[in-house]
């Protein structure tokens, strides 16, 4: 620590997030008011909509939103809300003829206009566009399906910056679900999202890694709204974590007297163990030949680069393609990132991991949190995946890197709201990206 302030003068520093950001009805209220109608935000994947008539609700806040693709091809959203008494239209997701609405029948077509309206002679003065769907904006990149509430926002590309030019060559749209599972979590969203947010959480809730993830040192880049961070020592991997004296690695002795090499496939087989996506079975595959190219005395930049080799000559031979993409733009998206407000976003060469938080109607300590990774598969190989949903997370069978991370989430919320308690100090350096997401956040909700 090189300054010292008292407790007052946090308040003032750059990365003190204010604890109102996470409990606060009132500023879950302004959220509600400016953040969620105003940005564009993921609402499907395009793979979802393989067919006229299959859609997909997407809920936020208390707003709910209908997508589907018409019998045109085209993909279309509207507000999930009856225009005659304001019943919720649909849930979940499914394939449809027409939507309809249980209360008293009136029908619509997949474009939205109305198709029945019950003793339709009883109304006078009322036109097809007071009884149809209410639309809302809708556009595609990557394969999401984004929406936008207000219809206000700039462009998507524009919004997305600088999105679309560094992500270009790693081109989302080829990949395709390797799971989908939601569930509610007993926290505001952004205490869930920035679990996913920041990599200085790994050496304690996921100590597993400690014997080997090596002397990771985390740096994060802004770009607006949008932010991301990169591991500025990837190459230490095989060594054990510096903080490991304090925080014995779970499992530790695994990697006793195990010489580099293998400590490095043992530590890929842990982490792709525990995520069951992102660590691809390519990835463990190999970081295990490793010695079929370097010894264990090779330098750290040789084993990175006979990793990588074998990586893409793996994915060569099974049919995923990914010679768009160079080691050089995959390694400038670094591990982790934020596009704003609601998703965090993980690459690896044929792996992506995506993390969405959204708040449960208007209270600040609930939110549905989904994990939908994606994956290249080779052309055909792509598994049809169906959404999962669990009222609770212990019923979700989800993978021990996640469990570990729920774990913290609703402890977060509890102590958050403690007398004590007056806000975040989040690492200037690690958890940069924390950071940006409330200044962005509280420049719309308060105008600060
Ligand atoms: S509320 Fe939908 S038809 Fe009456
Ligand atoms: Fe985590």
């Amino acid at each position: 620590m090189n300054e010292v302030v008292s407790v007052q003068a946090l308040e003032s520093k750059t990365d003190f997030i204010p604890y109102e950001s996470y409990i606060s009805p009132a500023f879950a209220k302004g959220e509600k008011e400016r953040l969620w109608p105003a940005v564009w935000l993921v609402a499907a994947r395009e793979e979802e909509f393989s067919e006229p008539g299959k859609f997909v609700t997407f809920d936020i806040a208390d707003e709910s939103i209908l997508l589907t693709r018409d019998t045109t091809g085209q993909i279309r959203a509207f507000f999930n809300v009856c225009p005659h008494r304001g019943r919720r239209i649909t849930k979940g997701c499914g394939l449809a003829a027409k939507f309809y609405c249980n209360y008293h029948g009136w029908q619509w077509n997949l474009d939205g206009t109305n198709k029945v309206m019950i003793d339709s002679g009883d109304w006078t003065g009322i036109s097809p566009a007071d009884v149809a769907l209410r639309p809302v904006r809708v556009d595609t990149w990557g394969g999401f399906v984004f929406v936008n509430i207000d219809g206000q926002a700039e462009p998507l590309l524009d919004y997305l910056h600088p999105w679309p030019e560094m992500w270009e060559n790693y081109r989302i749209q080829d990949m395709r679900y390797r799971w989908f599972k939601t569930t509610k979590l007993n926290c505001n969203w952004k205490v869930a999202l920035e679990a996913f947010l920041e990599g200085y959480h790994a050496q304690t809730t996921h100590r597993q890694v400690n014997p080997a993830c090596g002397s990771n040192r985390w740096e994060c880049q802004t770009f607006g709204r949008h932010s991301m961070f990169y591991d500025a020592n990837p190459a230490s991997w095989g060594g054990a974590n510096p903080n490991q004296p304090f925080i014995p690695g779970l499992g530790a002795e695994a990697f006793d007297g195990v010489g580099r090499l293998e400590r490095i496939y043992r530590y890929m087989k842990t982490v792709s163990g525990d995520l069951h996506c992102l660590f691809t079975d390519r990835m463990v595959e190999a970081t295990r030949r490793l010695p079929e190219r370097v010894s264990d005395d090779a330098d750290d930049m040789a084993v990175m680069m006979a990793f990588i080799t074998l990586h893409y000559e793996i994915c060569a031979r099974d049919g995923v393609d990914v010679s768009q993409l160079s080691p050089q733009d995959l390694g400038a998206l670094g591990v982790d990132w934020n596009m704003f407000p609601n998703l965090a976003i993980l690459p690896t060469l044929d792996g992506l991991l995506i993390y969405r938080a959204r708040p449960d109607g208007d209270d600040p300590d609930k939110c549905f949190f989904d994990i939908f990774p994606l994956e290249r598969f080779a052309p055909g190989m792509a598994p049809k995946v169906t959404r999962e949903f669990y009222e609770d997370w212990h019923d979700g069978n989800y993978p021990r890197i996640f469990v570990q991370d729920f774990e913290n989430v609703d402890e977060v919320q509890r102590g958050m709201k403690s007398i004590a308690y007056r806000g975040a100090l989040s690492n200037p350096r690690a958890e940069k990206v924390v950071w940006n997401l409330h200044r962005e956040l509280r420049e719309m909700v308060l105008g600060e």
